[in-house]
């Protein structure tokens, strides 16, 4: 299938939340039926991403399903030549999955994902469930920037969704939709589906998935069969310690091992593995209940930042453990020489370390809460995932 894309604008205004729409959605006529399980022809948003990648493998893994996947791209080729190599430098590729994958190349960002109307309409009529798991992931940028992907995105999605066969809705979120701070019981018990505005977030990115949450949200009850998944800090896989090296916590590290100090500072990180995450959506979400509920992902095992700075002196990839100041000035002369992005990484390291609160038990918007997942993990298994962690990370450095 060969899509051209559209370069028409998104129709939302992108200046408030408030502004979000859900008109445009297709007003199903009565009760707008459920997919039947298992799915049978599957959609996949952010398939060349960290997560998606591992979703996708364990999708190709375990079902039979015709599997679609929504890339960005010019060809069809192009597209699959994405999906592949992020697969592949995930340790993720096997060659029984060649030829399982249809390409649709699209954009979230533009008005029907960027595609044709026959494409569109193939699709609507063609899938029965959608993973949405494509996002403009980035802490520094302000909403507005990430609107036209991450919202009105979820609403061109949405309308794919609501269009011709009945369609199961997987869309994966962040804790951080929840707001800042965390509210101090993001467990199973909180899970609420439907979220009021928070009080405060702490960056765009957090607002863009709140809103897009407020579109599944309507979406929802007007009878589409969604659900919500929201992880909090995906950490490298379990076994391969593949780490997405544009993560806080492989950022951290990374500033670290080319400063060669670690900052003093009292928090903890903790490490839900991409593995764990997609392993989660996929159990989770063909569960006959999973519609109208939201699901936290958050690992059990967290290590203070400090056991970690001793891992990397130990390993000899810095010199010392310093308090955070004199880190910072360390930090900036070294940023002096390095890329734009650097500079960038140390500014937002506060809010990464939550210094604000001085609490170990806290640990920035990464997890202070206690776990939807695995059961049985402990500080011993986080000290492996961090020696995991800092040796994939040292090696691809
Ligand atoms: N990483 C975390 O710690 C974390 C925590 C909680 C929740 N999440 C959520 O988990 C999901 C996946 O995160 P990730 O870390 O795997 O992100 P990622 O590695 O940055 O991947 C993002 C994916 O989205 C695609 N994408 C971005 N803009 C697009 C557009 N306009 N049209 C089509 N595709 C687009 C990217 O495609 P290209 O290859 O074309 O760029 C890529 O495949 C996101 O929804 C994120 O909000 C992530």
């Amino acid at each position: 299938m060969t899509i051209k894309q559209s370069t028409e604008r998104p129709s939302m205004s992108e200046d408030k939340v408030s502004d979000v729409e859900v008109h445009s959605f297709v007003q199903p006529s009565g009760q707008y039926p459920s997919a039947r399980l298992p799915a049978r022809s599957i959609l996949v948003t952010g398939a060349s991403g960290f997560l998606g990648a591992n979703l996708l493998h364990d999708l190709l893994a375990g079902t039979a399903g015709n599997i679609f996947c929504l890339v960005r791209g010019s060809t069809e080729a192009d597209g699959l030549l994405k999906v592949r190599s992020a697969l592949q430098s995930q340790q993720l590729w096997s060659n029984v999955f060649q030829g399982r994958t249809g390409i649709v190349i699209g954009n979230l960002a533009r008005p029907m994902l960027g595609m044709s109307q026959t494409a569109f309409d193939f699709l609507a009529n063609e899938i029965d469930t959608i993973y949405h798991i494509a996002a403009h992931v980035n802490l520094l940028l302000p909403y507005r920037a990430l609107h036209g992907t991450n919202v009105c995105g979820t609403q061109e999605l949405l309308h794919l969704a609501m269009t011709g066969r009945p369609k199961r809705f997987h869309h994966v979120s962040s804790v951080a939709a929840l707001g800042w701070p965390l509210p101090d019981e993001v467990s199973s018990s909180s899970e609420r589906f439907r979220l009021s505005r928070p009080s405060s977030f702490t960056d765009g990115y957090s607002e863009s998935k709140w809103a897009a949450e407020q579109l599944v949200n309507a979406a929802f009850e007007k009878g589409l069969a969604a659900s919500i998944y929201r992880p909090g800090l995906i950490t490298g896989h379990s076994i391969t310690g593949v780490s997405n090296p544009q993560d806080s916590f492989s950022l951290l590290i990374k500033a670290c091992t080319q400063i060669g100090l670690a900052p003093e500072v009292p928090s903890s990180i903790r490490f839900t593995p991409v593995d764990f995450v997609s392993r989660f959506i996929l159990e989770l979400s063909e569960q006959a209940s999973s519609p109208g509920r939201a699901f936290h992902l958050i690992g059990p095992s967290s290590l203070s930042w400090r056991a970690i700075a001793q891992i990397l002196l130990e390993c000899g990839h810095i010199k010392d453990i310093v308090p955070y100041a004199d880190w910072e000035r360390h930090a900036y002369v070294v940023a002096k020489n390095m890329p734009d992005s650097f500079e960038a990484t140390i500014a937002v390291l506060p809010h990464i370390l939550d210094l604000g609160t001085g609490n170990e038990d806290s640990a920035g918007p990464l997890g202070k809460h206690p776990a939807t997942g695995p059961s049985g993990s402990s500080c011993e298994q986080a000290k492996k995932l961090a020696n995991l962690y800092v040796t994939y990370l040292s090696s691809v450095a």
